[in-house]
């Protein structure tokens, strides 16, 4: 226990210790010194808004009642910065390339249902998973009868996940969308909603939104044809990335993509992956075994 409590309200070297090794332990996220000002001013608005008076208090509160306090302090410290069509070759990719392959995959195949799965496995508060919906049925010319398309989009943050499900965010987040992507697929909200677009509802029906922590169990069936893991595992140490691609490389079909942000790659893990594009990885065709981490 941490019984040498600060009065004051500073952030000691012990303190921000145990908060790293915390967000570590509960997220995977390797938290350093250069984060110190940030995780200060995220915990300080934690201590105003749980009436405590100093971050020792809310070191204690965390050790002591870890399971009612966790979810309120990783929403508070995870990083959520996201935009529509965010890294814009990926959806071109998308679009141009990989739909269109999976469709005549598909239709060669003559299976009776007709499926596309992708998982946008950090969606944050949902612009990523929206910009898939939108690329698909741009890619499918809004044709979408006979096939079944689903797409998961997961966050460890409960309250991106919230934001997310609404589909309502402030116009401005759309206005470098082309004009007829903005009419499409947004509608603009009046009265006191006028300042917010609302994402058109067949759009939003092509995608569950669901609580997941990658560091634990992921419970979905069956494989996904294109997975994003974008601007998420930069967070990560090295193993624990490795252990994710490990555990991506399983959930993604033979063939299958595995989409990573702009500054991320695969290290290892590269081998088993062809590179398709700036940091579009495909897995192998030859097998699906399970490789060891
Ligand atoms: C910077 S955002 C990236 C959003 C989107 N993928 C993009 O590239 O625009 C990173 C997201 O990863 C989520 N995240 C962090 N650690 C996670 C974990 N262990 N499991 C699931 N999501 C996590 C955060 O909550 C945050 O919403």
């Amino acid at each position: 226990m941490m019984d040498d409590r600060n009065e004051d309200n500073s952030l000691s070297t012990k303190e921000f210790k145990f908060i790293c090794q915390f967000v570590h332990s509960a997220t995977g996220i390797l938290l350093n010194e250069s984060k110190r000002e940030m995780v200060y001013r995220r915990l300080s608005r934690i201590i105003r808004e749980r009436q405590l008076s100093s971050f020792s208090d809310y070191c204690y509160l965390l050790q002591t009642k870890p399971e009612e306090e966790e979810g309120y302090f990783i929403n508070a410290i995870t990083t959520n910065l996201t935009s529509f069509f965010r890294e814009n070759h990926h959806f071109e990719y998308l679009q141009q390339h990989e739909i269109p392959k999976i469709i005549s995959q598909k239709i060669k195949s003559l299976e009776q249902k007709k499926s596309i799965r992708i998982w946008s496995s950090a969606c944050s508060t949902g612009e990523e998973p929206y910009s898939i919906a939108i690329t698909l049925l741009e890619a499918m010319q809004t044709q979408l009868s006979g096939w079944h398309v689903k797409i998961l989009a997961t966050d460890i943050d409960s309250n991106v996940l919230a934001k997310a499900a609404t589909g309502i965010y402030e116009s401005n987040r759309i206005d470098d969308l082309p004009k007829q992507i903005q009419q499409q697929y947004f509608i603009q909200g009046a009265g006191i909603n006028s300042k917010n677009v609302k994402v058109v509802k067949n759009i939003r029906d092509l995608i569950t939104f669901k609580h997941l922590n990658l560091l634990h169990d992921w419970p979905m069936k069956g494989l996904f044809d294109v997975i994003f893991c974008r601007n998420v595992i930069i967070y990560f140490d090295k193993p624990t990335q490795q252990e994710l691609f490990s555990r991506y490389y399983e959930y993604i079909k033979p063939g299958g993509l595995l989409i990573l942000g702009h500054s991320e790659n695969l290290g290892a893990y590269q081998k088993y992956f062809s590179n398709s594009g700036r940091t579009v990885f495909r897995k192998l065709e030859s097998s699906n075994q399970v490789v060891a981490g």
